[in-house]
């Protein structure tokens, strides 16, 4: 009897709470894939697209460097993507960055950047970010590829989520209106984001003779981008995990064979 009730107070508890959960979890939007999938998903043949990719970091220099650091890249990093030694070198150049303090003064200056030095952060501190950006801090963008559900499509649903709400889609906003400052985009969880919508068509110009590139171009490839950036080896990761796997079937068809072997031997079955 009494555990009856328990359990009738537990099954009422969890009906309540089921719904609560389900509206927390539909808050975003489900990201969007580029329409041919990502060439790094999958285990088979899975490769980072570097020629998106290095596009990609023509984008995040040009465009999110503004307001985005990029910690854990260092310049060297990016031979990794197929620009050579020359390449890095004169990239890591175009950036400064903060100089090691003068053995006599202890004086700290900037200085061009070289291949060993990590992607400096637009801004000297958190607090100089959140002013220039209304009060939000652009976060670091190393890796949040991993970070947000959904890694690089989140990333690339955002950067073309933007929109101008429906009636009914401000209704469901807190105090129903986009607050001052912010924008609607329902790819960000709560739907509201401080990010002024940073890509239109044709902002970055490739290479000569390239067409001028569509947000979505540039979000695929910064995507691409920074997908590389929160995990470069994951090529290497998913190969090794692929031959694990034929390693581990080859095992076990030798462990049955030899039970086959020796149960004959033994049962004489
Ligand atoms: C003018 C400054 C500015 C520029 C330029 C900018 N961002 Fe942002 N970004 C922000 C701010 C501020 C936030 C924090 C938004 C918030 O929390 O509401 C943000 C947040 C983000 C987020 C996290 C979204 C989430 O789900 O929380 C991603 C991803 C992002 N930016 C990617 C980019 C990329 C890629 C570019 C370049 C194409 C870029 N940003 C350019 C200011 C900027």
């Amino acid at each position: 009897m009494k555990n009856k009730k328990i359990v009738a107070g537990l099954a009422l508890v969890a009906g309540l709470s089921l719904p609560a959960l389900a509206l927390a979890s539909t808050d975003a939007e489900e990201p969007m894939q580029p329409p041919g999938g990502w060439p790094q998903d999958g285990i088979i043949g899975a490769h980072f697209d570097r020629q998106a990719a290095q596009r990609g970091f023509q984008v995040y220099k040009e465009v999110c460097h503004n307001c985005h650091s990029l910690k854990y890249v260092a310049f060297r990093n990016l031979e990794d993507l197929g620009f050579n030694e020359a390449e890095v070198k004169a990239i890591a150049a175009g950036f400064m960055v903060q100089g090691e303090p003068d053995s006599d003064t202890g004086e700290v200056k900037d200085r061009p950047g070289k291949p060993f030095d990590h992607i400096p952060s637009p801004f000297p501190n958190p607090e100089a970010a959140a002013a220039s950006n209304n009060g939000a801090v652009p976060p670091d963008l190393s890796l949040m590829a991993k970070a947000r559900e959904g890694g690089p499509s989140h990333i690339y649903s955002v950067l073309q989520g933007y929109k101008t709400p429906t009636a009914e889609e401000l209704k469901e906003l807190p105090g129903g209106k986009v607050p001052e400052g912010s924008y609607y985009n329902p790819y960000k969880a709560g739907h509201v984001i401080a990010m002024p919508p940073p890509l239109s068509d044709g902002l970055v110009q490739y290479g000569d003779g390239q067409p001028q590139p569509t947000v979505q171009q540039m979000a695929y490839d910064v995507s691409t981008f920074l997908a590389w950036a929160a995990e470069p080896k994951l090529e290497q990761r998913k190969r090794m995990g692929f031959f694990y796997e034929i390693l581990l079937l080859i095992v076990c068809g030798l462990l049955f064979a030899s039970y086959k072997r020796i149960s004959k031997r033994v049962l004489g079955h």
